[in-house]
């Protein structure tokens, strides 16, 4: 669709817009929905992913953003703040940039992947490492944004999930109904409401069923399946290393009302979807959106998912954003060759490099 140009242009109707609210864009959304061949026929099911990481700044964030920080530049406000686990900051970034607003990110101390932290800086963010995690950044700003005139956004603004919920009406409109099964991470519980919202509006406005909403929390942070607060949240995904979610009540909701769940994975399950996912279907997504392919496959093998059931995975963001993680995880390393073809071509002979 050559004549894309985001998305306050496509929903204008869906979406909460005056005639004040800047035409914001950096033509996010109307991301690629991909059918997975290999792993379908492998796990006897019709499995597709959204694929967010081919978002402007490379996550499902930039929906949200774009539409909190138009709103924030509608009602005049200077500066945007947000805590971030990275993604989150870098489209805060990106698109406060674009609007001409400051922005200022709250990130926990070493704990953000190489890529993310690159695009805020370049993005121009004023970014603070908290000696903290992502729940003690995210209230430190909660309420610096009450006391002063900088605009939260965070996906507790609720503009946030109004654009997330564009990403439920693509899916929609790709496969002609609502899947059977919408996987998706969790982790500050904000996507997983996001699409529930936008899901259930479809079903009011053009008849499309409703999915079963399966979210996946990772083991070592999955405060909702454990329903309590995690004080130390840890997992190799980053992006969902949170203890307290915030939109904890509306993601339990949206897994009620779906007749669906929230479950966790392991960091070893989530590792192994995302080596499965690069290997048997060139697609490269982080960590974190990997916990949406990890649980499908799990519910499958347990029989929670019934065999042939119609789901999309999403894949939150792109793989590229966290170079660090696929380095460390993938065991088979570049081959290092003398400068000689004749040395080069015994190698290749010789079987798989590495
Ligand atoms: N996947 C990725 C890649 C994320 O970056 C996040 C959240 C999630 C999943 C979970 O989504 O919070 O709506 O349940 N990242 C936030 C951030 C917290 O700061 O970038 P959620």
């Amino acid at each position: 669709m050559s004549s894309w140009k985001g998305l306050l242009h496509a929903y204008d109707e869906l979406l909460p817009l005056t005639e004040d609210t800047p035409k914001l864009s950096l033509n996010e959304g109307n991301t690629p929905l991909i059918g997975l061949e290999n792993l379908s026929e492998q796990w006897g099911a019709e499995i597709y992913v959204k694929t967010e990481g081919t978002n402007p700044t490379g996550s499902f964030k930039d929906r949200g953003m774009v539409m909190a920080v138009a709103k924030a530049k509608e009602e005049g406000s200077k500066a945007v703040i947000c805590a971030s686990t990275g993604n989150t900051s870098a489209s805060a970034a990106a698109y406060a940039a674009r609007a001409g607003l400051r922005c200022i990110v709250v990130i926990p101390e070493g704990k953000i992947a190489l890529g993310k932290l690159a695009q805020a800086v370049m993005y121009g963010a004023e970014v603070f490492e908290i000696q903290g995690n992502f729940d003690h950044a995210l209230e430190i700003v909660r309420s610096i944004s009450e006391k002063e005139n900088i605009t939260l956004v965070n996906s507790v603004n609720p503009y946030r999930i109004e654009g997330q919920k564009t990403s439920a009406f693509e899916i929609c409109d790709a496969l002609g109904d609502a899947p059977d099964v919408l996987s998706i991470p969790v982790g500050n519980a904000g996507n997983i409401t996001a699409y529930w919202k936008g899901f259930k509006e479809y079903h009011e406005s053009k008849g499309t069923a409703l999915p079963q909403m399966r979210g996946f929390e990772a083991e070592g942070a999955a405060a909702i399946v454990q329903n309590r607060v995690i004080d130390y949240p840890e997992t190799v995904a980053t992006a969902i290393r949170i203890g307290n979610p915030a939109s904890w009540s509306s993601a339990v909701e949206a897994a009620e009302e779906s007749n669906g769940s929230i479950r966790y994975v392991t960091d070893d399950e989530i590792l192994n979807a995302y080596q499965l996912l690069a290997q048997k279907e060139g697609i490269f997504a982080e960590p974190a959106s990997c916990a949406s392919i990890a649980g499908l496959k799990k519910q499958l093998e347990s029989g929670e998912i019934a065999q042939g059931t119609k789901v999309v995975c999403v894949l939150t963001g792109n793989g590229l954003k966290d170079p660090s993680t696929a380095i460390d995880t993938v065991t088979v390393k570049p081959t290092v060759i003398p400068n000689s073809e004749e040395a080069f071509l015994e190698k290749i002979k010789g079987g798989a490099a590495g």
